[in-house]
């Protein structure tokens, strides 16, 4: 059996997931898309505890995009459905787990119960620190731009804040991701070759690493493949 993590290489403190590949695990199976989504919940159930494991503090995920409500009732439901499930499961391991929970997207589009499961799990994992997981909900990069402007032309409006000051860096503050560092690792597994609205600001320098497995299926050694890539890039941010 493949011993895990083989090359020892330090992760990445941030690493964000495009969790792709859902849909066409199921049809190769003869499933319902939702048997799909049910496996990738899994997989992010795998992925979360290595990532524990490994020291990873940061660990983003696509769980929902703004686009995706184009999708059938019954898929967006089923999916809603597994986030309630886990989010339950996570409030009542909590303190077994230690993984602090954050939402990134528009929450007021979600079904009220599901609303008050991400605050509360926000809420009361805030004391942990050993892995954050950053859920992507209702989430799209030029949306978060969009709000994110907006508030600061609100603060400008209220005196708040002066045009000249708003820099990178305070802008950023205006971000879901206000707190937390921009992912050094992104990983698209499925075969896509897009980044698909997913943190615009935030992937400025981040190292893209394309997989071809399906999301219902990244296990472990997944992960590490890419850490062993993303180490064997050299980060140049613009400098040479
Ligand atoms: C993209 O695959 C995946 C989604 C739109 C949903 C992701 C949701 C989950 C993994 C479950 C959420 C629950 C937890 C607990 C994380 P796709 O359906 O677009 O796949 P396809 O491109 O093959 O059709």
């Amino acid at each position: 059996m493949k011993k895990q993590q083989e090359h020892n290489l330090r992760p990445p403190r941030h690493i964000a997931i495009i969790m792709d590949g859902n849909g066409r695990w199921a049809k190769q199976r003869n499933l319902p898309r939702t048997a799909g989504h049910a496996a990738g919940a899994e997989a992010f159930r795998r992925t979360a505890n290595y990532c524990r494991t490994l020291g990873v503090e940061y660990l983003t995920v696509y769980a929902f995009s703004t686009e995706n409500w184009k999708r059938s009732a019954e898929e967006v439901a089923g999916i809603m459905k597994l986030l309630g499930a886990y989010l339950r499961e996570a409030l009542a391991d909590m303190e077994k787990n230690h993984v602090r929970f954050k939402f990134f997207g528009d929450l007021s589009r979600l079904s009220p119960e599901l609303r008050k499961l991400c605050e509360e799990a926000e809420r009361s994992s805030g004391v942990y620190h050993d892995v954050q997981v950053n859920f992507c909900l209702n989430y799209g990069g030029r949306d978060e731009i969009v709000k994110a402007a907006q508030q600061a032309a609100r603060d400008v409006a209220a005196g708040l804040l002066k045009p000249e000051d708003l820099d990178e860096a305070r802008f950023s503050g205006y971000l879901y991701s206000a707190d937390v560092p921009d992912p050094e690792l992104i990983i698209r597994p499925s075969g896509e070759l897009r980044t698909s609205n997913f943190l615009l600001w935030q992937s400025a320098y981040s190292e893209y690493v394309f997989m071809d497995v399906l999301w219902p299926d990244f296990a472990p050694e997944h992960l590490d493949q890419a850490i062993e890539q993303y180490h064997r890039r050299n980060r140049r941010f613009g400098g040479v």
